[in-house]
């Protein structure tokens, strides 16, 4: 019954996607939907083959990749140097702040699908562009939206610092204004605020992104029902327990996060102030009320946000091993699209 269910999500979402093609966003300079066509033609299908597979056994670690595609592009572009050990946020500094609890399941899937990538196409596919195609997959796959990815990403050199990762990443306590202004930063709109604040229909939370609404006053803007419930979860603000992120459908990509927005069921002060503000109340009331206005709009902010900073052409490099550059890149990378540039002229 729930496969039928995901079938029929799935169904449905592709279709819904061919319906607005007409509307496809326009690449970004370096980016096209047919990058890989002659060089990789079945990246896409390796790649959704082998996520179903996956999600099969673990449902979460779609959430755990759509926020992987969120963390890259928000700090220094989509550029896959959210992978790099190294990273503020990446695999090997799991214990220390801030690697904002990203899935290491996440980082394992994206190391497999890269392993076979190479195996079927040789090097020729970047990471930061199967972080971006596993993200669709996760929200298609999930019942949301399928929506076509510009591809020809390039990998970054360097990593993010922890300064650069906490400063570009809004905390969980953001308010509004807060919020908007990080985004606009991004040349992200209120719109997308709203809209991608909607992949929060999908995974987990633990309590210390949220316990500051609960203790020690409680925030008059939660249903009391719904705190009660979470301080069981979260009896103290330092327990490590997690909870879902929305409680009316945990698993799967819809409207819903909308519907407990309304209900002030909301996790983070990020979430619920989005029913609160006037500037994003009526986004808000609009995607509670009709989830193909939701889709539609998640499927343009997605390709937005998947095209922030991207390098592009001879730009940094394809990583053999999405977790490390590769040996001998440095200098030599770091110039080389220089000199092409420059004969170019
Ligand atoms: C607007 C600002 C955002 C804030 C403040 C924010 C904050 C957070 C926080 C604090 C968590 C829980 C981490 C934990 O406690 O383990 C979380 C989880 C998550 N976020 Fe966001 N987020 C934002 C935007 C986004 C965007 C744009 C997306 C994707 C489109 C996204 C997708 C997710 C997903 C899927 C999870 C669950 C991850 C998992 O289960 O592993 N978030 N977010
Ligand atoms: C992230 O770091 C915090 C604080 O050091 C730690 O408690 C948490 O377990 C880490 N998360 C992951 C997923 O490793
Ligand atoms: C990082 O931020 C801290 C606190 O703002 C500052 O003291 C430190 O110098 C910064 N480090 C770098 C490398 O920018
Ligand atoms: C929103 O948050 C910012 C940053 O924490 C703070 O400076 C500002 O006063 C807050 N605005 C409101 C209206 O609470
Ligand atoms: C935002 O847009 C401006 C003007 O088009 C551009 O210069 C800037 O690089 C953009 N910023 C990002 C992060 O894409
Ligand atoms: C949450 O963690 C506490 C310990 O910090 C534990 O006693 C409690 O049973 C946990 N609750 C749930 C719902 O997991
Ligand atoms: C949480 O804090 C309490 C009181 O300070 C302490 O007794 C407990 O060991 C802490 N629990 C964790 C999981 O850190
Ligand atoms: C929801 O929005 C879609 C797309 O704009 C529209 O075609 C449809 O009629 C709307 N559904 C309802 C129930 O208003
Ligand atoms: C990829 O790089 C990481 C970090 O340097 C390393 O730990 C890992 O063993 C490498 N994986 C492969 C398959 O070489």
């Amino acid at each position: 019954m729930a496969s039928m269910l995901m079938c029929f999500l799935v169904f449905f979402g592709a279709t819904l996607a061919a319906g607005f093609s007409d509307a496809q966003p326009k690449p970004v300079p370096g980016l096209s939907y047919t990058f890989y066509k002659s060089t990789c033609p079945k990246l896409e299908s390796i790649i959704s083959k082998q996520l179903k597979k996956e999600f099969k056994k673990d449902i979460g670690l779609a959430a755990g990749l759509l926020r992987l595609h969120f963390h890259d592009c928000f700090v220094q572009g989509c550029d896959a140097s959210v992978l790099l050990d190294g990273s503020a946020s990446g695999p090997s500094e799991q214990d220390a702040l801030p690697n904002l609890t990203l899935r290491p399941a996440a980082f394992k899937a994206i190391n497999d699908l890269r392993a076979l990538i190479n195996k079927k196409c040789g090097v020729v596919v970047s990471c930061a562009d199967v972080v971006a195609v596993a993200a669709r997959d996760s929200v298609a796959l999930s019942g949301g939206p399928n929506y076509k990815v510009p591809l020809g990403r390039r990998d970054g050199l360097t990593f993010a610092t922890q300064n650069v990762t906490l400063a570009d990443l809004p905390p969980p306590t953001s308010n509004v204004s807060f919020l908007i202004n990080t985004l606009n930063k991004l040349n992200l709109t209120i719109t997308d605020l709203v809209t991608l604040s909607g992949g929060h229909t999908i995974g987990l939370a633990h309590c210390t992104s949220f316990t500051n609404r609960l203790y020690q006053t409680q925030d008059t803007n939660m249903d009391k029902t719904f705190a009660k419930n979470l301080k069981l979860t979260c009896p103290a603000a330092n327990t490590t327990n997690t909870t879902v992120n929305d409680i009316r459908t945990p698993n799967t990509f819809d409207n819903k996060y909308y519907v407990d927005l309304m209900n002030r069921q909301g996790l983070f002060t990020s979430d619920q102030g989005l029913y609160s503000d006037s500037r994003t109340k009526s986004l808000v009331l609009k995607f509670a009320l009709n989830q193909t206005q939701f889709f539609e709009q998640f499927a343009l902010s997605m390709v937005k946000m998947g095209q922030l900073s991207v390098l592009t052409g001879s730009k940094g490099e394809i990583r053999t091993n999405c977790s490390a550059r590769n040996s001998g890149s440095g200098l030599w990378s770091v110039l080389e699209p220089l000199v092409e540039t420059a004969s170019t002229f």
